[in-house]
């Protein structure tokens, strides 16, 4: 016969075991909440997340939390951000308002190095003799990224950084974090597209003509084309410098714009060609070969200036597009079923796209990784 002892003991050690499994489940469910919420609808356009996961968060509330047993919340991942890019500032709630990236924790304050679990660093402020580096040892768990959006023309070639890094943030599609503009596709068939007022033939909007970037071959280009047709220039060069407000409209307003890269390089195809495009205007690219402009918009959306012999049979090309109404309105057939997003202008705004997508990537990934001699990647 069992002692009343022994019935304490049992019931004490049941009713232990019960409290245990509670606590662990507890700890399952919260974590397992507050995990998806740093992965939100990964297939889905950014636009389409934001509501979704707005209407989500309606009716679904979260399970309440123990509040004597509460576990501990899994941490965002740190990013630190080393150096602000050209001290081009901005709010990291900007990640959330315009992309809905909520992954990571940014931050800008040094003094959270030792728990970083990522650094991003900017390739251009990089000094000659590095000493502007995170200081030595680096904590073994964090990884450095590399962060450049010019291309190889315009990179400085710091020695001693070639070994450095972990992860590559870049226009590159094979970088490890890859930053583009890219379109979406949708399966329904999009609203019928009304083509904005047109009253300019050709635009061109260009302030960087310093020739050891890379900008000759554009620039000799233009000087021949423009013999043979009316361009309108704005920008620095021709000392009319556009306001960002004017910046969309002013595009939308030209049939054509020349979408014309400072240097020719493979991916290195910029917001110089997502700005006609998502405004209804037709780009006339100058850059790589028409094949890798293909892998990232279609081919029947932009003119290239390869095509043609030369500038002067481009320029008739083009005027007679002018006439042709039909002719011209072919190029906007894909609009059907892609979409091209407007991107941020303003200046300070220039490098907010990259910094929340590396917050991105370093929320979804944990795994070891290191970047071996970056300047052969980047350079060949
Ligand atoms: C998001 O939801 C709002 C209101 O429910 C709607 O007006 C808007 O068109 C939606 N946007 C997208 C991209 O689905
Ligand atoms: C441009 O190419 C066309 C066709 O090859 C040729 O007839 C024309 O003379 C060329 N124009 C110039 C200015 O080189
Ligand atoms: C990051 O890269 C460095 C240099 O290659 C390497 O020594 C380090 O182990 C890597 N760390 C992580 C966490 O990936």
């Amino acid at each position: 016969m069992i002692s009343k002892i022994q019935k304490f003991f049992m019931i004490v050690t049941c009713w232990l075991g019960g409290v245990f499994t509670c606590l662990v489940f507890f700890q399952y469910t919260s974590r397992s909440c507050s995990f998806d919420s740093i992965h939100p609808y990964p297939q889905q356009s950014y636009k389409s997340q934001i509501n979704s996961s707005a209407t989500r968060q309606q009716t679904s509330p979260r399970p309440e939390k123990p509040t004597t047993t509460a576990a501990p919340q899994p941490e965002k991942p740190i990013l630190l951000l080393w150096i602000w890019p050209e001290n081009y500032r901005f709010d990291f709630g900007d990640c959330k308002r315009f992309y809905n990236i909520d992954g990571c924790q940014l931050t800008d304050d040094r003094n959270l190095y030792d728990q970083a679990d990522a650094v991003l660093i900017f390739h251009k402020a990089i000094s000659w003799d590095m000493s502007n580096l995170p200081p030595s040892p680096r904590p073994p768990f964090q990884k450095w990224i590399w962060f450049h959006v010019e291309s190889p023309t315009n990179t400085p070639r710091v020695a001693g950084i070639e070994n450095l890094f972990n992860l590559t943030l870049s226009y590159r599609r094979d970088a490890d974090i890859s930053v583009r503009y890219p379109l979406t596709v949708s399966k329904a068939p999009n609203p019928e597209f009304v083509m904005p007022k047109k009253d300019k033939l050709v635009c061109w909007f260009v302030s960087n003509t310093a020739p050891h970037t890379g900008t000759g071959t554009r620039m000799k280009f233009y000087e021949e084309f423009k013999k043979y047709i009316k361009v309108d220039v704005f920008g620095m060069m021709a000392g009319n410098r556009l306001n960002e407000q004017d910046y969309y409209p002013t595009m939308a307003s030209c049939k054509f714009y020349l979408s014309f890269e400072n240097s020719i390089h493979r991916d290195y195809i910029t917001e110089k060609l997502n700005g006609p495009l998502s405004v209804g205007t037709v780009p006339v690219v100058l850059g790589p070969p028409r094949q890798n402009y293909e892998e990232f918009a279609p081919g029947d959306s932009f003119i290239h200036v390869n095509d043609f012999p030369n500038a002067s049979v481009l320029a008739d090309y083009l005027i007679r597009l002018d006439k042709d109404e039909e002719a011209y309105r072919r190029y906007f057939d894909w609009r059907k079923h892609v979409t091209a997003t407007p991107h941020l202008i303003e200046r300070l705004q220039e490098f907010i796209i990259y910094i929340c997508h590396a917050c991105e990537y370093i929320g979804r990934h944990r795994e070891y990784k290191a970047a071996h001699d970056i300047y052969k990647w980047y350079f060949s």
